[in-house]
């Protein structure tokens, strides 16, 4: 059997199915593998893919599996790993995967590298992490690389910043940046699957409860409006004026993060900084209140603050629930040790819309194989034509169609002269 390092090969059946069953929910995709199979665009190309290790996923490296890439795969977060569907990649799909649920930080590291030491000529990543060592600890291993790929806003910023001070080394196409991608993934998937994870891992009830959102960009943006249709009363705090003032005109109360805190039964982070949830935060926030992120990186809730604050050791109540007890007699839970809770205690995203952020991951590293070598060091976003039939492909898949312009319409848009 291929390398690998996964939790139970065993598992490799129930991740068959799994896969299968989301591969039935991503009908664009499933087009794209289609036209691969004949075509062939990625053969011969070594990827070193760094992704939550999900059915959805799956789909995705199958497909570029198909399009002929020679193709390695490990975790990009410790805890989101679906163990059967890491197995049924090694053992059905002939993918080497280095990814186990609940990894510590040094098998994490110890997976990145076993990806890297693939040679890849395009990396995958989400969050950036996979680029980070390359260019940090793996640097002779540079100039093999072509291109890569970037699926989150996490990722889309340190790579912005890599390329603001010259270090970044090759083009990375910002997935995150597709109107595809974030407009539906970061709004209604996050959304969805942040509610998700919170409710399997405390199975609280939200209606009447008083849910703090801390971001409003459009991961915020999705949460709370799904918080807020589960009955929950939303607060969301926020740095930026303008998406404070979109907050407050879509109906939800804004206030400083310590006001919030008072008020608050169920936090969750949603930024992308550190420590929005601090220790001042903590210090007045109600007993029994739940803490939560689904942002990438779990930097968002203070947890060394929190263990300093506490007494004893945390209590793990249900899974993925460690219960804090502080010196005045507070009962702090904190869900998935601050790690993204729609991944750790759910499955992430729906299949239905992974399938436009994979289409784009898909076509987008067709796009890089082709042009790698007209573009420079540095971020790009899917051109326009691509996002657009990636939509329609996708309202195509579900049934719907639309309008177009009329030649007088499309004339008049292209025009100037004409007026009232
Ligand atoms: N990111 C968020 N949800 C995901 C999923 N289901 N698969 C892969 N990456 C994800």
């Amino acid at each position: 059997m291929i390398e690998h390092d996964v939790k139970d090969i065993n598992l490799a059946t129930a991740g068959r199915y799994k896969i299968e069953w989301a591969e039935s929910q991503m009908p664009v995709l499933n087009l794209i593998r289609d036209r691969f199979s004949k075509e062939r665009p990625l053969a011969g190309l070594r990827v070193s893919a760094c992704l939550h290790v999900t059915s959805e996923t799956a789909a995705l490296v199958r497909t570029m599996q198909l399009g002929g890439a020679d193709i390695v795969l490990c975790a990009s977060n410790p805890l989101s790993t679906q163990d059967e569907v890491a197995a049924s990649l090694v053992a059905n799909d002939e993918i080497p995967v280095y990814a186990i649920k609940g990894e510590d930080n040094k098998t994490y590291y110890e997976h990145l590298n076993a990806a890297l030491d693939h040679h890849p000529q395009v990396t995958m990543d989400d969050g950036c992490d996979l680029v980070s060592v390359l260019h940090k600890e793996r640097e002779s291993q540079l100039g093999e690389v072509v291109a890569g790929t970037e699926e989150t806003t996490t990722g889309v910023i340190r790579l912005r910043a890599m390329a603001k001070d010259g270090v970044l080394r090759y083009p990375v196409l910002a997935v995150n940046d597709s109107m595809t991608k974030h407009f539906f993934d970061n709004r209604y998937g996050t959304g969805q699957s942040t509610v998700d994870g919170i409710v399997r891992a405390t199975n609280i009830l939200l209606a009447g409860r008083t849910f703090v959102v801390c971001g409003y960009g459009w991961c915020g943006r999705g949460l709370a409006s799904r918080a807020r249709g589960m009955g929950a009363n939303v607060i969301v705090t926020e740095i930026d004026p303008l998406k404070a003032l979109e907050a407050l005109m879509d109906g939800f109360q804004v206030m400083p993060l310590l006001e919030a805190s008072k008020r608050g039964d169920i936090f969750c982070t949603v930024t992308g900084d550190k420590n929005v949830i601090d220790a001042q935060h903590m210090k007045v926030m109600k007993d029994g209140a739940v803490m939560a992120n689904s942002g990438h990186f779990n930097s968002e809730i203070n947890i060394p603050a929190l263990e300093a604050m506490s007494v004893g050791a945390p209590r793990q109540m249900r899974p993925f629930v460690a219960q804090y007890t502080t010196e005045d007699g507070r009962r702090l839970n904190l869900l998935g040790d601050g790690r993204l809770i729609n991944l750790a205690a759910a499955e992430g995203h729906p299949a239905a819309v992974m399938d436009m952020s994979f289409a784009n991951q898909a076509l987008g590293l067709e796009f890089m194989r082709a042009n790698a070598k007209s573009l420079d060091r540095d971020v790009y976003t899917i051109p326009e034509e691509i996002d657009r039939e990636i939509a329609r492909l996708k309202l195509h898949s579900m049934g719907v169609e639309i309008d177009t312009l009329t030649e007088e319409q499309a004339h008049y848009l292209s025009s100037w002269q004409e007026g009232t």
